[in-house]
């Protein structure tokens, strides 16, 4: 996208929102993994470098700032009057900074960036006083109507409150998002009236004022009326977040990957997923989670900030902060909680759960397990039931499970505890000691009682 340090963005979420019924301000509601606000602030970032103003409500305030940072410049927008005293309080902030000023609602994520910049594009080639964005819809509801003279060209902008009913049948609508020419706009804003009906300063009265000076006012349609859709109740949160997910997974597919039913797959955006996998139903990726090529992920998994390599499978899985390395797959019903490794080929099958431990290249977990803060070596065999006894209390303990040691059903490994390379321990041996390469243990409490080589 090309920058253009001329270019300034207000971004208006100052309104109620009161169809939300929420203690949470509205725009800070998490949209696909992320809160609503961050897409307004991704499309303004897309197109300049300077910080966004952003117009929030005096009870949203201390909440939006606690979140954003330094990333956008807050202001206060105390009584509200309506989008045009919205713009009004940016201002003092933006008056000779810019040769552009692109106003943005604050509540608007499924618009494109391709939108977006297109108005940009039309906006610098024309300086049009106004360059604005319509839409055409079967339902006008709540919408500002465009208005047209003879010739074709936009003549105003009547809101709903105050349009006559030939008026509202008009089905150009406007979306809510202009680029202005500063100039144009802070000579013109302080002149806005209250409007007759609702006593609100109109943005929308800004389309009047130039057509009445026949200066020139550009316009853009989308043509997916999806883009413009304004969030103002949890039911259009849930549709913006089936849209997006739609855009997430078809991108997926284009590249590769294939989906049983889409239509139950979770990913969030900032997931990668590699060629020639296969995504199976209810299937949730998310966070920075990356998925290698030739996988099989689901049915019915959740992953989050997990590393997967190539070739791997998971099944009715939960994965948290976890890496697979290639070949290694888990499932059903297995958990990897943060800091667990499946090495190249391992395997990890039902009722297994792992935590900050690595399952050596090869190793086998199959049944009923707990791994937690363990290292198992190549090959090692970890039997059905098998607990690291990990915690005393007080502290968590570290245990070390050899290359190719065999872990009889039902052990239990008191931490801090060392299987040697090897070492096999007999089914329902509690491990109180380490036990040396080679040797085999078995018992309450284990004792060691034979080398391996002399066993057979
Ligand atoms: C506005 C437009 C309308 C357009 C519609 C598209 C005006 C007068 N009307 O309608 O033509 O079709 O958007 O959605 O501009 N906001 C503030 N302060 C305020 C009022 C609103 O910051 O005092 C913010 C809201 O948080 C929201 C945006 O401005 O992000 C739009 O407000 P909303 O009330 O939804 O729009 P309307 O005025 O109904
Ligand atoms: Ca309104």
């Amino acid at each position: 996208m090309t920058h253009d340090s001329s270019l300034a963005v207000v971004i208006l979420a100052a309104g109620l929102s009161t169809r939300f019924k929420s203690a949470t301000p509205k725009v800070l509601h998490s949209l696909g993994g992320k809160p609503l606000l961050e897409y307004s602030l991704e499309l303004a970032t897309a197109l300049t470098d300077a910080p966004p103003i952003l117009v929030v409500g005096p009870e949203t305030e201390t909440e939006i700032r606690a979140w954003l940072g330094e990333r956008a410049q807050l202001v206060v927008q105390s009584n509200r009057l309506g989008t045009g005293h919205a713009v009004m309080q940016a201002q003092a902030a933006l008056e000779g900074r810019a040769r552009h000023v692109l106003v943005l609602y604050g509540d608007m994520p499924l618009l494109q960036r391709g939108t977006l910049q297109a108005l940009h594009e039309r906006a610098t080639a024309t300086d049009a006083a106004i360059t604005m964005m319509t839409v055409t819809r079967d339902d006008p509801q709540g919408f500002g109507r465009i208005v047209r003279d003879a010739s074709g060209q936009i003549s105003a902008i009547v809101e709903q409150a105050e349009a006559t009913p030939e008026i509202a049948a008009i089905r150009e609508l406007n979306v809510g998002i202009y680029t202005f020419n500063a100039a144009f706009l802070w000579m013109h804003l302080p002149q806005l009236q209250p409007s007759p009906r609702k006593g609100e300063y109109y943005l929308t009265d800004l389309v009047g004022m130039a057509a009445a000076e026949r200066l020139p006012i550009e316009s853009l349609q989308t043509s997916d009326p999806l883009e413009t859709l304004g969030i103002n109740t949890r039911v259009e949160l849930a549709l913006a977040a089936k849209t997006l997910q739609r855009r997430i997974n078809e991108h997926w597919m284009l590249e590769g990957v294939t989906f049983q039913d889409p239509e139950t797959c979770y990913l969030d955006s900032t997931v990668t997923i590699g060629r020639d996998t296969v995504i199976l139903p209810n299937t949730h990726l998310r966070g920075k989670t990356t998925v290698g090529a030739s996988c099989e992920i689901g049915p019915n998994s959740v992953i989050e900030d997990c590393t997967i390599g190539n070739r791997c499978r998971v099944t009715a899985s939960v994965l948290e902060e976890a890496v697979m390395e290639e070949g290694s797959n888990i499932g059903p019903f297995g958990h990897l909680r943060k800091g667990a490794r499946l090495c190249r080929g391992a395997h990890m099958g039902n009722f297994g759960e792992m935590k900050n431990s690595t399952l050596g290249p090869g190793a086998k977990m199959g049944h009923f397990s707990y791994l937690g803060d363990a290292i198992v070596g190549a090959d090692a065999n970890i039997g059905a039931g098998t607990i690291t006894c990990n915690f005393d209390g007080k502290r968590k303990h570290p245990t070390t499970i050899g290359e190719g040691a065999f872990i009889g059903s039902d052990t239990m490994l008191v931490a801090p505890v060392e299987i040697g390379a090897g070492a096999r321990t007999g089914a329902g041996s509690v491990v109180t000691h380490d036990v040396p390469p080679d040797s085999v243990a078995y018992g309450v409490p284990a004792r060691v009682r034979e080398k391996k080589d002399q066993e057979s």
